[in-house]
């Protein structure tokens, strides 16, 4: 998909080439608070991550400083072999946060448009992508509509849509379907590893929901109390779809409701 050419990754040397996302040591405080403490994994190319943990164990901030919101105070991470501070230019990260912060003035493709607003992409090019991306999550019909004209399912497609118009390699989600009633989020969780099937991309998301990580995630990261810690790495080895019906996946969610 797409055709802006993906940077030659240059990787560290004490981590498989397949990682994308490499963390080492890293730690945040705010003020006497310590938040992120020598968190020290990594995160592979094409994979589903999610991470777990009780409110106020760092989830948001560690998605923070990865997306580059915020500053780590020690440790280091890389990303596509890039370390922090070299991202300049780099804009294959996309962040999700929880509420969809779409633009009330704006028409949904023109929320869509915004992904894409600092890009060099000529107009015409510009315009390809954003009907590509509407088209991708079934908005086609509702392009010219206004925010408060669509339901919360749509705006989440619409929230993604301007996720997915940079073309990321890196799809970073801040519990982003929890406010969505359980069916639309599981026609959202649907729609997620459909479109992660299209485009290889990595999803690094946060979730209070253990089902909603057990349901789509390669891996779990079960975060500690404060200060957040990986307390473990959960594989969760099932065949997609996974069915709430089914028993492996019941399993494995008891295993990690016992974790948190
Ligand atoms: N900008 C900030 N300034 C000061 N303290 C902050 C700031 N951002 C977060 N914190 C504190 O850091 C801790 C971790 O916050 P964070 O939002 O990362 O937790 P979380 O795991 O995402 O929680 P939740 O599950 O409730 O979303 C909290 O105690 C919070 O009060
Ligand atoms: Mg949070």
């Amino acid at each position: 998909m797409g055709s802006v050419a993906y940077l030659e990754p240059v990787y560290s040397t004490d981590f498989a080439r397949s990682n994308i996302i490499e963390l080492k040591s890293l730690s945040k405080n705010f003020g006497e608070l310590k938040v992120l403490e020598n968190i020290d994994f990594a995160i592979r190319a094409g994979e589903i991550f999610a991470i777990i943990g009780t409110s106020g164990s760092g989830k948001s901030t560690f998605l923070n400083i990865i997306s580059g919101l915020l500053e780590q105070d020690s440790g280091s991470f890389r990303i596509s072999g890039k370390a922090s501070g070299q991202f300049s230019g780099w804009k294959r990260i996309a962040y999700m946060f929880q509420e969809d912060r779409l633009l009330p003035w704006r028409t949904v493709r023109d929320n869509v448009a915004f992904g894409l607003e600092n890009t060099s992409l000529g107009k015409q090019a510009k315009k390809a992508r954003i009907d590509e991306v509407i088209d991708l999550v079934g908005l086609h019909e509702f392009a010219d509509y206004w925010p408060h004209q669509i339901s919360g399912g749509m705006r989440s497609r619409v929230a993604l849509a301007r996720s997915l118009v940079i073309e990321p390699e890196v799809l970073l989600m801040d519990e982003p379907f929890s406010k969505l009633d359980a069916q639309t989020r599981s026609q959202m969780h649907g729609e997620l590893l459909r479109l992660h099937d299209l485009t290889g991309m990595t999803v690094v998301f946060v979730t209070h929901d253990v089902e909603e990580a057990a349901v789509l995630a390669d891996r779990v990261a079960v975060f500690s109390s404060r200060p957040g810690r990986v307390k473990e790495i959960v594989d969760v080895n099932l065949d997609r779809p996974r069915l709430l019906t089914d028993a492996h996946l019941s399993e494995q969610i008891r295993t990690l409701r016992k974790k948190i």
